[in-house]
């Protein structure tokens, strides 16, 4: 389990995060919602270790993280997708997939095969170079690249976001899609796909940084509010409803 008691964390003097309480037990789907500039992104690089708690302790199943630089962090558990395309653009697919593992020391070859049916469009890309991905598929490697070191714990920083909105885009992902397989695929959908079936197998807790109420109702089992650093709602996803979103998620 990972767990945060009373996370305060500040960029150049400036309080951001305002004593965090929050839990991901294995085999949960949490969701971290709030608008831009709330946070969301701070609380993961805390987690992580990109950025120092002031006060405050994460716990990963009972032991404690503060002082561990970001690598051994990684090593013990902990799979990081930040917001944003991360993966190298001249790499094959293949090398950019194993990177994360081949740093860490650890074995990926059993987890290869999971996870390319996880994203089946990789699969077709093992050869391709990473910078001639769409954006989606960009984005689903990054996932795979983190699962493949065996997390106990993942952390989602905004998966869908330049997805949806992206136009562009998601016209460009169409149109190789058709060409492939002759299906209109809606990529979002994918990494929700991926995120329920990574749920269903209950082996690894998801933390996932969303503001699309939807999404999270679909693929999430409890949910926190952040607003101005601090949790101001929480609990189960049956209990998210549109009012409390309304108040705490729209401009
Ligand atoms: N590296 C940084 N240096 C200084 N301020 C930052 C830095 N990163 C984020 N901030 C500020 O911290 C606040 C929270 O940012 P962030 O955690 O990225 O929010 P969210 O992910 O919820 O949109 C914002 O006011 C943002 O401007
Ligand atoms: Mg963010």
């Amino acid at each position: 389990m990972l767990q945060l008691r009373q996370i305060e964390a500040s960029y150049d003097g400036s309080r951001i995060l305002r004593g965090i309480d929050l839990t991901v037990q294995p085999g949960e789907v949490v969701c971290l919602m709030g608008r831009n500039g709330v946070g969301k992104t701070t609380t993961l690089r805390t987690i992580v270790g990109h950025v120092r708690a002031d006060t405050g302790s994460v716990e990963l199943d009972g032991r404690r993280l503060d002082g561990l630089r970001p690598e051994e962090r990684a090593r013990l558990g902990l799979g990081y997708v930040p917001q944003g395309r991360d993966i190298f653009p001249t790499l094959t697919v293949a090398e950019n997939l194993q990177i994360g593992a081949v740093a860490q020391g650890k074995d990926y070859r059993a987890d290869l095969d999971r996870v390319l049916d996880l994203f089946p469009v990789l699969k077709e890309m093992l050869t391709r170079r990473g910078g001639v991905l769409s954006g989606g598929q960009q984005q689903q490697l990054a996932i795979g690249r983190a699962l493949l070191t065996s997390p106990k714990i993942l952390l989602l920083d905004e998966p869908t976001e330049g997805i949806q909105p992206n136009i562009i885009d998601q016209i460009g992902d169409t149109i190789r899609k058709l060409r492939t397989d002759g299906l209109d695929h809606n990529f979002a959908a994918e990494i929700n796909d991926a995120i329920r079936k990574l749920r269903a197998e209950r082996r690894i807790g998801i933390l996932l940084v969303e503001q699309y109420f939807d999404f999270c109702v679909e693929v999430g089992d409890r949910f926190y509010i952040l607003d101005r650093g601090a949790v101001v709602a929480n609990g189960p996803i049956q209990d998210l409803h549109q009012e409390s979103v309304k108040r705490h998620l729209t401009v």
